[in-house]
């Protein structure tokens, strides 16, 4: 890979996006290497839970490539804009849990990649915006979808009409972000957000993740029924008989993913 780094810390697969000089803006080629990076995760039992974050002090993604926008067509922006949407959905899907480091700029396609994980910690120096009307486009990584479902739509459409940059306080105030903390402590609050949720019964955490993603996609009687079915099968479970088990003997459970 030639912008991503990945390291796998004892069960947690942190990719970095490595594109410091511009500030890791996402060319068709790192989109094309997260969702490769994302596809061999989804089948590694190594990987527990993954980070995403960007390398330097300064920015986690600072958008799109625009030098690469500036050269597209009417169907290859929509190619581009697919391509970018599918990479992302498989993230918002992924089995086991995904934590944004959201380390400096999260803009435009930043923070469309943001959006699509299930948990977004921002170091105090983050600032995060969907600028792309300021260039004459709109998100097209599924962020008029994410930010509206996330926010509401009245606060989605502030930021995506006016393309203003958020620091990390207001961003947590709205709901943007899950936690800002000192940059310093950045990793670590997410590694330790990923330990404790890899101390959970690794099913019900993959069950729960789809119940909320898919389910709430869903006309609420289809997502109950998808809740209703999640929630038997893991009945059927080793780790369910083993969490109701270590509740009643009063000690931590030891879950198998089984
Ligand atoms: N695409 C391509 N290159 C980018 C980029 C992007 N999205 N964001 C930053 N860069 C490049 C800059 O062109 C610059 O390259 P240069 O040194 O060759 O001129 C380098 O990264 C550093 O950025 P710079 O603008 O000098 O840093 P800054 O601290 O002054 O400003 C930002 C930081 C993030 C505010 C500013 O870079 C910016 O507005 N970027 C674009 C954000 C955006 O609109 N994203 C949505 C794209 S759809």
């Amino acid at each position: 890979m030639e912008n991503l780094r990945t390291e796998n810390r004892d069960g947690i697969l942190v990719i970095t996006i490595d594109r410091p000089r511009v500030l890791n803006a996402l060319n068709a080629q790192t989109v094309g290497e997260i969702a490769d990076a994302f596809h061999a995760a989804r089948f590694d039992d190594a990987v527990k839970a993954v980070i995403l974050t960007g390398a330097g002090e300064k920015a986690f993604v600072a958008g799109a490539d625009i030098s690469e926008l500036a050269q597209a067509t009417p169907m290859s922006g929509k190619a581009t804009s697919e391509k970018g949407q599918r990479a992302f959905l498989a993230i918002e899907r992924f089995p086991k849990p995904v934590i944004a480091a959201i380390n400096g700029f999260a803009l435009g396609g930043g923070c469309e990649l943001a959006l699509a994980c299930h948990i977004r910690i921002a170091s105090e120096n983050a600032q995060l915006g969907l600028p792309e009307v300021t260039l004459g486009i709109i998100p097209g990584y599924g962020g008029t979808q994410r930010m509206a479902r996330l926010l509401g739509k009245g606060k989605a459409l502030e930021l995506i009409l006016t393309g203003d940059r958020i620091g990390a306080a207001d961003a947590e105030r709205i709901g943007l972000v899950n936690k800002v903390v000192p940059a310093d402590q950045l990793m670590q609050t997410c590694e330790e957000f990923a330990r404790r949720i890899m101390s959970r019964g690794p099913l019900a955490v993959t069950a729960a993740i789809e119940a909320v993603m898919s389910g709430s996609e869903m006309p609420f009687e289809e997502g109950q029924f998808l809740e209703a079915t999640l929630f038997g099968l893991l009945c059927a479970t080793e780790d369910t008989k083993e969490g109701m088990k270590a509740f009643t003997e009063k000690r931590a459970a030891e879950f198998r993913g089984k």
